[in-house]
């Protein structure tokens, strides 16, 4: 179903890794977008009425047994279709034309010639570009109606449009910042193809949630678990402006935050139209975790006893909702929108059976997380809390290697604190970066005598997905400082390193 008013395109997902930067781009040119199984039914895309419907890419070849296909009525609807690499050969298969094995496959930034630059998704755009390609297929033969608009060395069809029927397929990958103009191409289908109106944008966002949150709780409460993270934290800002004094944020402290970090969330929420609690759980938590190593038990501890504190709270509000900062591509990587699971998260499962609540309210479950920072701002929330960096629901735990003690929490807290503040006074910006105190101890000299502290890692890293990852290249001169400061103002540790490998082969956390 459209929960939208606005203009919606779908994307139909093919399996393609790039479906939701597809669906991204479409909002970011001011468009609704909706991701949907390939094998949706025609019966559900008619309901919807989508103004255009973009075939995403995929791993697959149209002639292997399992891959996955589409009908020909899909282009007999009259809504716009661009189909994208494994999308264009879908397209070309499904209406005739041949798809063969490339002479030479394409991988990476390839030069490709726009030659036709009537071709409605092209105007305006330079007719050299360079663009991404990943593709072992082509498209040889030409179903009936289409011709050939763009090629490179290698591919001789590399677009190809039917105009009058409104179907137009790339073989190239348009969503990605490789590819030059990309996002102007997907602008031109909304906009001269698709008829788009460019009426989706984050104020009106706003507006509809109060109203679906107000129209859906009336004037029950909601309880919310907050961890401080952007997108609990939004979700606690937006439910706040829908209904003020019905909602109780519930923020168990286990202890393991950064420096500062619990008395911050409790600074940000306390005192505002909501009932905020802060659960000291910390000893409780410490408890459970006195000599415990082992990374997976650390997390199965933490976890289950987040879930035992939550309903203890919680249990005390019962006939309430409960509101969860889930949100799209949660939903989306779940499986619920297409049917394969990449993996399950946690809070898109629905209520459990046994619960006190009387229902969920998931304001951000349609939304991107740059639509959730975006949303966030215009709330009113501080920038520090809008862009931080992510941090693991095991919070430190899993950054203190071996045992978990006071201790040891305060040294490798002191130590990321002064990580974070020379990062910032250097106004250098990585996407995470943190401590790491190891299990590992080393001999030192400090004022003439034997030290034997431990080794401190610190960890930076460059990623926009947080699947892959390379580590920054922070100057010498920063890191001379930190290391510096670390070893003379944290007593407890004798040597600094700094972690200089990529995921994969390594994880971003070191546990
Ligand atoms: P890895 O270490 O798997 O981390 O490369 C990828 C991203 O996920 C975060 N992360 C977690 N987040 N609970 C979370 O909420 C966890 O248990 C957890 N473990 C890793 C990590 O910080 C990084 O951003």
């Amino acid at each position: 179903m459209n929960t939208q008013p606005n203009q919606t395109v779908v994307v139909l997902d093919f399996g393609g890794q790039y479906k939701e930067l597809i669906a991204r781009r479409v909002r970011e040119c001011g468009v609704h977008s909706q991701i949907l199984s390939g094998n949706t039914p025609l019966e559900t895309l008619r309901e919807i009425a989508p103004i255009g419907v973009i075939l995403t890419g995929g791993p697959h070849s149209v002639y292997d047994e399992t891959s996955p296909h589409t009908v020909k009525e899909l282009f007999e609807l009259g809504i716009p279709v661009l189909g994208i690499c494994y999308g264009m050969q879908l397209m070309a298969y499904t209406l005739g034309g041949v798809v063969r094995s490339c002479a030479v496959s394409e991988f990476g930034a390839i030069p490709c010639r726009y030659d036709d630059p009537d071709c409605k998704i092209f105007k305006g755009l330079d007719p050299n570009a360079v663009t991404l390609m990943s593709h072992n297929d082509y498209v040889d033969v030409l179903p009936k109606g289409f011709r050939r608009v763009a090629h490179t060395a290698d591919c001789p069809t590399a677009a190809m449009c039917d105009e009058d029927r409104r179907l137009y397929a790339v073989q190239f990958h348009p969503e990605v910042e490789r590819t030059q103009q990309g996002t102007q191409l997907l602008r031109n289908f909304l906009y001269n193809v698709c008829g788009a109106k460019g009426d989706y944008n984050i104020n009106d966002v706003i507006q509809r949630q109060i109203g679906l949150i107000r129209e859906q709780v009336g004037t029950h409460n909601v309880v919310l678990g907050l961890s401080g993270g952007v997108d609990s934290s939004v979700c606690a800002a937006i439910l706040e402006r829908a209904i003020p004094n019905q909602l109780t944020c519930i923020f168990v402290d286990h202890g393991m935050m950064r420096k500062n970090e619990g008395d911050e969330i409790e600074r940000a929420f306390a005192g505002k139209s909501l009932n905020f609690i802060r659960v000291d759980a910390k000893e409780r938590f410490l408890s459970k975790l006195k000599g415990v190593t082992e990374p997976e038990k650390k997390r199965k501890i933490i976890g289950e006893e987040f879930v035992r504190v939550f309903e203890e709270e919680s249990g005390k509000f019962a006939g309430s909702f409960l509101a969860q900062g889930t949100i799209y591509p949660d939903v989306v990587e779940s499986g619920l929108t297409t049917g394969a699971v990449i993996k399950s998260h946690h809070n898109v499962g629905g209520l459990p059976k046994d619960t006190k609540f009387i229902g969920l309210v998931e304001p951000l479950r349609y939304l991107f997380k740059d639509e959730v920072r975006a949303l966030g701002r215009r709330l009113g929330l501080d920038e520090a809390l809008v862009a931080r960096q992510p941090f693991p629901g095991p919070g430190l735990a899993v950054r203190c290697i071996g045992e978990i003690t006071v201790e040891r929490l305060d040294i490798l807290r002191d130590a990321d604190y002064i990580f974070r503040e020379e990062l910032a006074k250097a106004d250098l910006h990585y996407d995470q970066f943190f401590a790491v105190l190891t299990d590992m101890r080393t001999v030192g000299v400090m004022g003439d005598g034997r030290t034997y502290n431990y080794v401190l890692a610190l960890r930076a890293v460059i990623t926009s997905d947080f699947m892959t990852c390379e580590y920054a290249h922070i100057p010498y001169s920063v890191l001379d400082v930190v290391s510096s400061r670390i070893v003379n103002e944290v007593k407890g540790v004798s040597r600094v390193v700094y972690d200089v490998t990529g995921k994969p082969p390594a994880t971003i956390e070191w546990e």
